[in-house]
């Protein structure tokens, strides 16, 4: 009996941690060098389109076909997203969360990635450094 209950107590914890909401935590992940790294497109709006396109292909059936969040899976129109760095949302891209079912997309060319960085960067345009700062280090 005693199995049992420990059983379902470690069902629903594992349950609990595979539909955790996304918290953002992987911003903590990103190495200093990675977060300050600047998008050679930054601000071309033909890369924002080439990286729309790629967005559409592997990303939307996730994210929603305008960045718009879908069941479990985060909308990129957001205040963490404007909050953080180029180089950070070009980390997360590269690298996933593979353990929170985000994938990583480091097969795909660099100056791929960052073109989708471009695209989710014109959904999000950046707030002031000073706000940044403070949006990161604000209890989650
Ligand atoms: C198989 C589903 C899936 C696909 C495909 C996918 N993602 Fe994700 N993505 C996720 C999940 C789940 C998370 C939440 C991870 C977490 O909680 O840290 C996430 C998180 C993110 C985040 C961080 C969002 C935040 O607010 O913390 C970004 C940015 C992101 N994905 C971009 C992309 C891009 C760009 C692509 C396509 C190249 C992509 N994702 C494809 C599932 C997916």
């Amino acid at each position: 009996m005693k199995g049992r209950i420990l059983t379902v107590a470690a069902l629903i914890a594992a349950s609990a941690f595979c539909f955790a909401a996304a918290d953002g935590s992987w911003l903590k992940k990103v190495p200093q060098a990675d977060r300050e790294r600047v998008n050679p497109f930054a601000g071309q709006p033909g890369a924002a389109a080439a990286g729309e396109n790629l967005f559409r292909n592997n990303c939307a059936k996730c994210h929603g076909a305008e960045a718009q969040g879908k069941g479990s899976r985060p909308s990129l129109r957001s205040e963490r997203l404007a909050a953080a760095t180029d180089g950070e949302i070009a980390w997360i891209i590269k690298n996933g969360q593979m353990y929170k079912s985000m994938p990583s997309w480091g097969g795909l060319p660099e100056p791929q990635r960052w073109q989708i960085v471009t695209y989710l960067r014109s959904l999000n345009p950046p707030v002031r450094p000073e706000e940044r700062v403070a949006a990161q280090e604000a209890p989650k």
